[in-house]
C-alpha cells in the first residue's frame, strides 16, 4: 500500500489535465485518490475509464487499502487482478443510486467476463444491489449495498457523481469475486454443505454446472434438522443436495416471484414466498441472498429442505426424476414429478450444453 500511495503525489501531475469520464470523477475525488494511483500505473485502463460509459462503483481509499492487505500487499494485485476488478466494478448501463433503491432490489450486470470469475456460458456477471437487504425483501429502506461474490456487502457512501457518460457511486468495500459453488461454500463457512458435496463426489458438478442455483443450508440448519452426514447413506445425501438445486435460469431474488413453484434437481418444486420482510424457500426462510457465484447464486438457508413426504427416488431402482429449469418467467411445473418409467425427461430448456448436461446426467443419476 505504502509504495502505491507515495507514487501518487508524482502521478497526479501528468493524468489530472487529461482525466475524462470515469477517470476524471476519480482523479478529482479525494476520497478515491488510492484508485486513482493505482489506474494511472496502466494507461490501458486509464484510458477505457476516460472513454467509458454506464456505471462504476468505486472502491474508497478505506475500501482498497483493506483489500490490498488483505490480498498480501500490493505486489500481490496482479495487472490481470486489477482489470478484473475494474470490469467487476462497471456496469455498461446508467444505474442511478434512486433507481438501484428500488424495493426488490436490482440486478447490475458487469464488464467482467473473465473465465476464472465469470458467470459460465458467456455470460458477464452480475452484482446485486439492494436498499432492501440481501433479499431485497427488507421491510423499510435502508443504506444502499451492493452484493457480489461470497463476503461482505459493499455500502454505497457517496451516490451519483456524475460524469458525461454515466454515474460513480463511492462504495467502502472491494466488490468480491464471484467463485465456484464449492469455494462458495467453503469461504463462508457453510461447512456441512461443504462435506456433503465432497462425500458425494458432486464437487464438479456443483462447479461447473451453468445457471446453478444453490439453496445454501448453514451448519446450524443441518444441525438443528438433526442431520448427521455419517448417518445417511450417498443416496440420501445426493437426494438432499438435489432438493436444493436448481438449474436453468439462475435463481436470483429478483427473478423468483412471490407463490410460484420452481423445479429442483430432485424432480419435486420449491416454493418461494416474499412475505413478511423476507425470502422463503418452502416455509425457510433466506438468511443471507444472492451470493453471486461463479456459474449461478446461493442463497443460505436458516433451515434445511426436506422434500415432500413419499417422495424417494435414490434409493430404489424405480426412482426417476423430471428436471425442469425454471424459466426466466419463472414458472415451475408442478405436476412435472411424475414417477414412472426409466425415461429421465430432463429437458430443461436452461441447458444448452451437452456436455454438461451428460455430466450432469450421469452422476445425477448413476445414483438412482
Ligand atoms: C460513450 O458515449 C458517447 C456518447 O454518448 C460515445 O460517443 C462514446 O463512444 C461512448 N463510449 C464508449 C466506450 O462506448
Ligand atoms: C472451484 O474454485 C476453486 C478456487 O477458485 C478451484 O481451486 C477449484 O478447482 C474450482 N472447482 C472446479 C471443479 O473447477
Ligand atoms: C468423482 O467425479 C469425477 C467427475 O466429476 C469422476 O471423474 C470421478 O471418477 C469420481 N470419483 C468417484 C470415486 O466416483
Amino acid at each position: 500500500m505504502r509504495m502505491i500511495s507515495l507514487l501518487y503525489p508524482l502521478l497526479l501531475i501528468a493524468p489530472l489535465a487529461f482525466a475524462h469520464g470515469i477517470a476524471g470523477i476519480i482523479s478529482s475525488t479525494s476520497d478515491l485518490s488510492t484508485l486513482n494511483s493505482i489506474i494511472n500505473e496502466y494507461p490501458e485502463i486509464l484510458s477505457a475509464l476516460a472513454s467509458a460509459n454506464g456505471t462504476f462503483f468505486a472502491p474508497s481509499n478505506d475500501a482498497l487499502d483493506a483489500f490490498i492487505s488483505a490480498v498480501g500487499g500490493p505486489t500481490a494485485v496482479t495487472p490481470d487482478a486489477i482489470q478484473d476488478l475494474i470490469d467487476y466494478h462497471l456496469s455498461p448501463l446508467t444505474h442511478a443510486a434512486e433507481a438501484l433503491s428500488t424495493a426488490g432490489g436490482a440486478l447490475v450486470s458487469t464488464r467482467l467476463l473473465d473465465e476464472a470469475y465469470a458467470n459460465l456460458e458467456g455470460v458477464a456477471n452480475v452484482v446485486f444491489a439492494s436498499a432492501y437487504g440481501s433479499t431485497g425483501q427488507d421491510t423499510a429502506l435502508g443504506a444502499l449495498k451492493v452484493y457480489s461474490g461470497v463476503g461482505e456487502s459493499a455500502t454505497v457512501t457517496r451516490p451519483d457523481l456524475e460524469f458525461e457518460g454515466g454515474l460513480v457511486h463511492v462504495i467502502d468495500r472491494v466488490l468480491n469475486f464471484p467463485r465456484n459453488c464449492t469455494k462458495t461454500a467453503e469461504v463462508a463457512s457453510l461447512s456441512t454443505l461443504f462435506e456433503a458435496i465432497e462425500k458425494t463426489n458432486l464437487t464438479e458438478v456443483v462447479d461447473t454446472t451453468a445457471k446453478f442455483t444453490c439453496f445454501a443450508p448453514t451448519n446450524e440448519a443441518f444441525a438443528a434438522a438433526g442431520i448427521d452426514l455419517s448417518a445417511l447413506s450417498n443416496d440420501q445425501i445426493v437426494d438432499a443436495l438435489k432438493y436444493h438445486s436448481i438449474v436453468g435460469d439462475v435463481g436470483y431474488s429478483t427473478a423468483f416471484e412471490d407463490g410460484k413453484e420452481y423445479q429442483t434437481l430432485l424432480g419435486v418444486p420449491v416454493t418461494v414466498h416474499k412475505r413478511d420482510g423476507q425470502l422463503f424457500i418452502n416455509d425457510v426462510a433466506v438468511q443471507q441472498g444472492n451470493v453471486i457465484m461463479s456459474n449461478g447464486v446461493a442463497h443460505v438457508l436458516s433451515g434445511v429442505l426436506t422434500p415432500p413426504a413419499g417422495v424417494t427416488t435414490a434409493s430404489g431402482a424405480s426412482g426417476t426424476e423430471t428436471s425442469t429449469a425454471p424459466g426466466a418467467s419463472g414458472t415451475g411445473t408442478a405436476g412435472a414429478s411424475t414417477a414412472g418409467s426409466g425415461a429421465i425427461p430432463l429437458r430443461a430448456q436452461g441447458f444448452s450444453s451437452s456436455d454438461i448436461v451428460a455430466a450432469l446426467l450421469t452422476l445425477y443419476f448413476m445414483f438412482a
